[in-house]
């Protein structure tokens, strides 16, 4: 049967035409008016029903939950909320949903917390609010495809499964199909991972930037997007266990290039959703607002959503080296004061997210690109400074978020890399193929990761990053 969706119809001008439409039944007033969402859209059509032309026991099916289809004529509305609404002709309960069961439910017309909502997370996404993430999620997702599609990136696929720890940070999650009650192992008592399924450790990858340096040294320029894994014990409103992650590589781009394109990407992607996801975001910006009402004032934020997304796509990133940022934290008011639960008195210590959110919401008080770190706090891949001290890493740091991007120019030198590895006990067997790139046909690279996760939460303004995704795999929670 043909039907049609009702973001489509509430577009619609007023027509004599009979229309059918499908969706789930938010709420049911005086027997009578009939409030129906499909998910197309964030609004719900009203289907005006006159009873008297119903029977009773269908009219008594139509509850909070149910799905039922509809048809009839989209007609000017007579009440306020709405411009169109549908006169019912006739209306098929299509599945019930019991009052009783969905009084217990996060589907009962109530506010519900976040909290409940994640509990029954395989209903939220009824809810307004959860609905309106996940399809500012998806939009969000086409417009990183399109943006990298429209400036000659090529989607690569890299390995979920892999032999090697990109990150060199040792947070994996191992796969094996060995038994867990009785693993072989070797003469001297360890598992034997030759007898494994790939017959080597192997773990669900971190990150697929090594894979797509070898396809940036071939397709020029290239970007993944696809599922990582880490499992860091960290139970903060901004890490996963199992998260989305934006990889571009490009050929011949130095860290400067590379800063570009992260800027410019973030802003594409995001003033795509100020003109593609208007009721979602407006709805989000008051969700919010009402949230912040209940902090002190000094916590509330100074721009509402959609100011802070015009403000990051209508200003420049500020740019400042480590070495900046740590004259402006060790000179500041929170680390004099001893504010800080991680002191800043040296250079070469490690950004805490309170350091990050400092200078990005009290200092400089937009997004800053933190470049060139000491080559001691940052990965092995790195390329190496004429300092030798510091290494061309760019970190992207939002408010509110606090780093939402990681990158580098690669180290392109054989030698350099060679001996990188060897300090940092990075095995030669298991990266022979990452060093070799380097002997033909080297050249300067860069690329960043964006977390998907990160972004989501920006956009919609989301303080939880168990919010903007589907399903969370967080440390202990792996249900649904
Ligand atoms: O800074 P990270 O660890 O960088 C990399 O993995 C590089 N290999 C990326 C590259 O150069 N191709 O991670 C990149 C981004 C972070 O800035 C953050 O936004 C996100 O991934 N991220 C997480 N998001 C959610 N949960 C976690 N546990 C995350 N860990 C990192
Ligand atoms: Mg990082």
């Amino acid at each position: 049967m043909n039907y049609q969706d009702i973001a489509t119809l509430l577009q619609s001008d007023p027509s004599l035409i009979e229309v059918n439409v499908r969706g789930w039944v938010r709420s049911f007033r005086s027997n009578r008016f009939i409030a129906l969402n499909d998910g197309s859209t964030l609004h719900n059509l009203q289907c005006v029903v006159d009873y008297d032309n119903f029977e009773e026991a269908l009219l008594k099916k139509i509850t909070t939950g149910a799905a039922i289809a509809v048809t009839g004529v989209l007609v000017e509305s007579q009440g306020s909320g709405q411009a169109v609404e549908i006169q019912v002709s006739s209306l098929e309960v299509l599945g019930v949903a019991d009052p009783e069961e969905v009084k217990k439910t996060i589907l009962s017309p109530k506010r519900h917390s976040l909290e409940k909502l994640r509990e029954q997370a395989h209903l939220r996404v009824r809810t307004n609010t959860f609905g309106a993430v996940m399809r500012m999620r998806s939009k969000l997702s086409f417009a990183v495809h399109e943006y990298f599609q429209k400036n000659g990136f090529y989607y690569m696929h890299t390995p979920i499964i892999t032999g090697s720890d990109a990150e060199g940070a040792g947070e994996m999650f191992r796969v094996s199909n060995l038994s867990l009650e009785n693993p072989p192992t070797t003469e001297d008592g360890d598992i034997d991972f030759k007898k494994d399924f790939f017959g080597k450790e192997t773990n669900l990858t971190v990150s697929g930037q090594l894979e797509a340096e070898t396809f940036a040294m071939g397709l020029g320029k290239v970007y993944t997007f696809g599922p990582t894994f880490r499992a860091e014990n960290s139970n903060t409103s901004r890490h996963l266990a199992e998260f989305w992650m934006i990889e571009p590589e490009v050929a011949f781009y130095d860290l400067a290039d590379n800063m570009d394109l992260a800027e410019d990407f973030i802003k594409y992607v995001l003033r795509y959703v100020l003109e593609h996801c208007a009721d979602d975001l407006e709805f989000l910006e008051n969700r919010l607002l009402q949230e912040e009402k209940s902090k002190p004032q000094n916590e509330r934020s100074e721009m509402t959503l959609r100011e802070k997304l015009h403000f990051v796509v209508d200003n420049n990133f500020k740019r400042v080296s480590y070495t900046e940022a740590i004259d402006i934290l060790k000179n500041s008011k929170p680390n004099k004061k001893k504010k800080f639960k991680y002191p800043i008195d040296a250079w070469g210590a490690d950004l805490q997210s309170e350091h990050e959110r400092f200078l990005v919401e009290k200092h400089f008080k937009c997004p800053v690109i933190l470049f060139d770190y000491p080559a001691t706090i940052k990965a092995f891949y790195m390329r190496l400074n004429e300092d030798e001290k510091t290494v061309r890493a760019m970190d992207v740091l939002f408010p509110g978020i606090g780093e939402i991007v990681g990158g580098s120019q690669r180290e392109e030198r054989y030698d350099v890399l060679k001996s990188k590895m060897e300090q940092m006990d990075i095995p030669e067997e298991e990266l022979w193929w990452y060093l070799e790139l380097r002997k033909f046909g080297t050249a300067v690279h860069s690329g960043f990761g964006l977390g998907f996760e990160r972004l989501v939460q920006f956009a919609t303004g989301m303080g939880n990053i168990r919010d903007v995704i589907p399903y969370p795999r967080t440390p202990g929670n792996a249900e649904f």
